[in-house]
């Protein structure tokens, strides 16, 4: 669509944007505790956004993009998509369904949205991180690993380094997804395996 991508933790925090489409992920049914920086100093004409989400619950976290943080948001959408931590997920979203969404740069008529608040389970935002601690672990197969901190560099959460993961990990993957060498990969408790069964109900949310 010729837009240029531009990974979060690269957007210029001091040059003023005309049309910025935010995609990020929902963790923990919430935005990303590491993108609040940018959602608190990013500047821009128009903002569209679309919170990816992995099964069925996406919570809340568009109704606080709208109202905790001062974006001129004229659009968005929960957008369901594959999960990082379902292995070979063969869910294939409708990409195209977007494209009346991101259009809406192009009116004329500019108005800043409102966000109906959605459901969250209860406990959501109970320790987030230590759950997900608990229930995936990261491996390291030392014979495949070169230490060459590929998996640190690419870390938003300074949380391994060549290979070693310590207590600030969110388990994101980013680490396991970029090393050269494969040398990292992921299991994932009974729990989780329980609740990745359940049906994806492909549903999209609309706000514009
Ligand atoms: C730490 C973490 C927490 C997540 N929490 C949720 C969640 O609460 N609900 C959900 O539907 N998906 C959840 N997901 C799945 C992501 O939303 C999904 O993987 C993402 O939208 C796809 O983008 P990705 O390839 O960047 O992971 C979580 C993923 C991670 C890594
Ligand atoms: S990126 Fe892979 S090979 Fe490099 S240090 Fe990390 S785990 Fe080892
Ligand atoms: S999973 Fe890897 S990249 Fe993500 S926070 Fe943990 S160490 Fe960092």
């Amino acid at each position: 669509m010729n837009y240029k991508l531009i990974e979060l933790q690269k957007v210029d925090l001091n040059i003023k944007y005309n049309n910025v489409l935010l995609i990020y992920p929902i963790h923990s049914q919430d935005i990303p505790k590491n993108l609040h920086n940018l959602l608190k100093n990013i500047k821009c004409n128009k903002m569209i956004a679309i919170a990816t989400y992995g099964r069925i619950e996406h919570g809340n976290s568009l109704f606080k993009l709208r109202y905790k943080f001062n974006l001129p948001l004229i659009g968005a959408c929960y957008f369901q998509t594959k999960h990082s931590y379902v292995k070979n997920d063969n869910f294939e979203p409708n990409y195209n369904c977007l494209i009346p969404l991101i259009n809406k740069f192009n009116d004329k008529d500019l108005k800043i949205i409102d966000i109906k608040k959605s459901k969250s389970t209860v406990g959501y935002n109970i320790f987030p991180k230590l759950r997900a601690q608990l229930s995936i672990k990261i491996v390291l197969d030392k014979n495949k690993c070169i230490s060459c901190n590929t998996c640190g560099i690419n870390c938003l959460n300074n949380a391994i380094k060549n290979g070693k993961i310590n207590n600030k990990c969110i388990r994101c993957l980013a680490c396991i997804y970029n090393c050269p060498k494969h040398a990292l990969d992921f299991k994932i408790s009974k729990i989780l395996k329980a609740y990745f069964k359940k049906q994806r109900n492909g549903q999209i949310e609309f706000y514009y």
